[in-house]
């Protein structure tokens, strides 16, 4: 069987990693790896191929960025040259990144079956461009890797046979449980100067905060109160440094004192740094699910999420965009007012086992 994994974006290869790793155990199986060339920069892109222990892609697409209808365009047009040359048995997409949506259409047209991984989550806003990778993609998709229960019942509301949703747990969780020892050798905490449990990391890239200059405005306004607190540290997505320099925001960020800003880092590095964070302020999503698994408590800093199980069973809160609300939630977890947790069903460092033996018994006709 050839199955065909494709990866573009950050936080793909963290979740396709261990597909890919436990598919090259058993030689029934020949995985290919796509890197659609989304994200290119070596802090976003190689050096997780390095860290992860990844081989060279099978074929890189190097689409690089654009808008939505470029980058998405140029992504469908270079890989369904290689699914015509290759015809693969499957195609394995992620999470909810222009690459997944693109591959997946591209796959269909041609009758090849798509496993979607991570199917199933759901914010119910359709402002964010995420939502919508992920609706069309289950859509069309007839193997559905769900990471919880929610997720299940998100697709049965919507109408999707019962037959093609599979809950097999959270595939990054494996990637976070496999390197979490191997991150302890990190010296990034020593080079940054960082004691453990006396800082706060942050990440922000989601275009509601970072492409709308009030919103942006009002994080940095927060993170100037919260640093006189703690230390923060900050690995700075390139589409958050782009935003702060179109705003002209550079001095007002710049001048936090007590505010660290650093180019994104490595996998290994920044889960050492979350796994001894105080706390973590972030929007991203793959966050929200580490520091469940971490027991780490999570700011999430958007309006709502499309991991609700991270607030119903993890560490996580949703926060409200405002300088007082921000602040007074940190305040709360520095007083020790703040969930440990517990670690949803199924997050156990096992999901890309369960996921081959739903290849195994997959009926990979077209239907
Ligand atoms: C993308 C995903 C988002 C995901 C995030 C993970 C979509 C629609 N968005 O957002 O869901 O959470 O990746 O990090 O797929 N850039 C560089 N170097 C790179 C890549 C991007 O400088 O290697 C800059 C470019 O200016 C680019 C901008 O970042 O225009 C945005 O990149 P893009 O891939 O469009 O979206 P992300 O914000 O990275
Ligand atoms: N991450 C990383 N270095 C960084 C920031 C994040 O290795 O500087 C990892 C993080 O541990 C997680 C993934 O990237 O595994 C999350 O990716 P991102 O936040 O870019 O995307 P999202 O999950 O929001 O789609």
């Amino acid at each position: 069987m050839k199955i065909a994994l494709v990866v573009g974006a950050r936080p793909n290869f963290m979740k396709v990693g261990p597909v890919y790793f436990e598919l090259k155990k058993h030689s029934r199986y020949s995985p290919l790896l796509i890197h659609t060339g989304q994200h290119y920069d070596k802090n976003l892109s190689e050096i997780f191929f390095e860290q992860l222990g990844f081989p060279k892609p099978d074929i890189y697409l190097g689409v690089g960025s654009g808008t939505h209808g470029v980058q998405t365009a140029k992504i469908m047009i270079a890989f369904e040259q290689f699914l015509l040359q290759e015809k693969p048995d499957l195609v394995l997409v992620a999470g909810d990144v222009n690459s997944t949506i693109a591959c997946a259409i591209d796959a269909v047209k041609l009758h090849i079956p798509v496993a979607h991984l991570e199917a199933g989550l759901r914010s119910y806003d359709r402002r964010m461009p995420e939502e919508i990778n992920r609706i069309e993609t289950d859509c069309i998709s007839s193997m559905l890797l769900t990471p919880s229960q929610d997720a299940d019942e998100n697709l049965i509301r919507e109408g999707i046979s019962k037959d093609k949703i599979f809950l097999v747990g959270n595939a990054m969780i494996d990637s976070l449980i496999q390197f979490e020892k191997k991150a302890e050798y990190s010296k990034t905490m020593e080079d940054l100067g960082l004691t453990k449990h006396s800082y706060a990391l942050v990440t922000l890239h989601r275009p509601s905060n970072v492409d709308d200059k009030e919103n942006l405005e009002i994080i940095l306004d927060a993170f100037a109160e919260i640093a006189d607190k703690l230390p923060l540290i900050f690995p700075m997505h390139p589409r958050t440094r782009k935003q702060l320099s179109i705003f002209g925001l550079e001095e007002k960020v710049n001048s936090i004192t007590n505010l660290k800003l650093i180019e994104p880092i490595g996998y290994l590095d920044f889960i050492k740094l979350e796994k001894y964070a105080k706390l973590v302020l972030t929007d991203s999503g793959g966050i929200q699910e580490e520091t469940t698994v971490f027991k780490v408590p999570c700011l999430t800093l958007r309006a709502n999420t499309e991991r609700p199980i991270t607030i119903e069973l993890g560490t996580n809160q949703l926060v409200e965009l405002n300088k007082y609300s921000i602040f007074q939630k940190v305040n709360e977890i520095l007083e020790g007012k703040c969930k440990t947790g517990s670690i949803p069903p199924l997050w156990d460092g096992h999901t890309a086992e369960r996921i081959v033996q739903v290849m195994d018994n997959f009926n990979y006709s077209f239907s």
